[in-house]
């Protein structure tokens, strides 16, 4: 029996569902097409299995942050979701205005409708808890016109925001298959991992990353780190290592002098559990060209790992039994910077560790270079996954457990 209620303890014939999902994408930075639907597809049986039980479905998700460059509406996300589902999906421009009620009131059974991007809520990500979420216009607007809410927001379960845990307070709720199955699959590995376990972190963040590598190596559910991509480089200047003005100008954008100074007391902590590349791949105009650590500072952008640093990881990774991938090891989109994560990746897909990959650019990564048959579980989370990783209590579960004592 779980502690929440899944999709099995209720009737959904003729009843008007509010479905949160996680639809957010990595997008083409000049286009803002979709580069990655796995996130969709990954919710469509619960889609389809509320479609057969004659629910009406309403379709609740974010794209971006407020400021960020992709930060959009989501027409384009119901188009996607409409042809992976073979289904009409109508897109309203609207979150919980009158455009928004008078499409809920006038739906058919069957039907699914996709709400815009809930972010544009200014109170979404505003940090309130799940009752004071309950009160906003946003839950007040909505709530009267459904009858369950259903949250399969794996990606998002980490966060408070008010259409995560908002409606759990005033609506019985449930977790989505994709929530459910998430959560069963990587309890498991939780609780227990076989070892040794070597987690990658890359990509373009870091702050994030600095707390999650150090809980995972107090919970011993980490035995090994390895840095590339942006944390790599936030890691070696906290070292004392000048990378360049343009590298260090991106760090800027991120990162303070609290998350040096964190960063810093880890390093001495962990000293021998943490590997950082030993050399990289820098952008001279449009070419790869090889760069020691030792031979930095660099007037060009670093953007993959070298090919000793290569090496050294696939080393570190051939002992490994469980290896967690997070963030991809440089550029990925720019096929010369590739090379990093297409080597690396393709490394611990081929070998029999149990593998978890997870993260939006992640999985683009995995599925491009298409490896995706090859992994062990691939999640649909980013931050979510490194917090359950953690052992972290994920907020979504949360409301949703409490939610089920409260409506039982
Ligand atoms: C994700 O992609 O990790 C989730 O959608 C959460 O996004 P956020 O980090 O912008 O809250």
């Amino acid at each position: 029996m779980k502690e929440y209620n899944t999709m099995d303890d209720f009737d959904f014939e003729n009843k008007t569902v509010l479905l949160r999902v996680d639809f957010n994408m990595p997008l083409n930075k000049d286009t803002l097409e979709i580069l990655d639907t796995t996130r969709i597809e990954k919710v469509l049986p619960t889609i389809k299995e509320l479609i057969n039980k004659n629910a009406k479905i309403v379709v609740l998700a974010h794209q971006g942050r407020q400021g960020s460059w992709d930060f959009a509406g989501l027409e384009k996300h119901a188009l996607a979701l409409e042809k992976l589902l073979g289904k009409p999906v109508k897109f309203i421009d609207d979150i919980y205005g009158k455009k928004a009620q008078k499409a809920i009131k006038e739906m058919q059974l069957s039907q699914v409708i996709m709400l815009d991007n809930v972010r544009k809520f200014d109170g979404e990500t505003e940090k309130k808890t799940a009752e004071e979420h309950a009160l906003t216009e946003f839950v007040q607007n909505l709530y009267p016109l459904a009858d369950i809410f259903i949250n399969d927001a794996f990606a998002a379960a980490h966060r408070k925001h008010c259409s995560l845990i908002g409606f759990t307070v005033v609506l019985p709720s449930a977790a989505g298959r994709l929530l459910e199955k998430e959560l069963t699959t990587l309890s498991k590995i939780v609780a227990n991992p076989e070892k040794p376990s070597v987690f990658l972190f890359g990509g373009a963040k870091f702050s994030d990353v600095i707390v999650t590598i150090e809980r995972l190596l107090e919970n011993k559910t980490a035995d090994k780190i390895i840095l590339t991509g942006l944390p790599a480089n936030a890691f070696l200047k906290a070292e004392g290592i000048n990378l360049g003005d343009k590298n260090e100008e991106m760090l800027a954008k991120e990162g303070t002098t609290d998350n040096y100074k964190e960063i810093k007391k880890l390093i001495k902590r962990y000293k021998n559990n943490i590997y950082l590349p030993s050399d990289f791949a820098q952008q001279a105009n449009t070419d790869r060209s090889e760069i020691n650590l030792s031979d930095l500072p660099t007037q060009y952008n670093l953007c993959d790992i070298g090919e000793k640093s290569i090496k050294s990881f696939k080393d570190i990774l051939s002992s490994a039994k469980t290896v967690f991938l997070s963030g991809p090891c440089g550029v990925f989109e720019k096929p010369a910077f590739m090379k990093g994560t297409q080597e690396i990746f393709t490394y611990v897909a081929n070998s029999d560790v149990f593998s978890i990959v997870g993260g939006g650019h992640t999985v683009a990564a995995v599925e491009q270079l298409g490896l995706d048959e090859k992994i062990s579980h691939i999640s649909t989370g980013g931050g979510s996954l490194e917090r359950f990783m953690m052992g972290e209590k994920l907020a979504v579960v949360e409301a949703l457990k409490a939610a089920k004592n409260k409506f039982s």
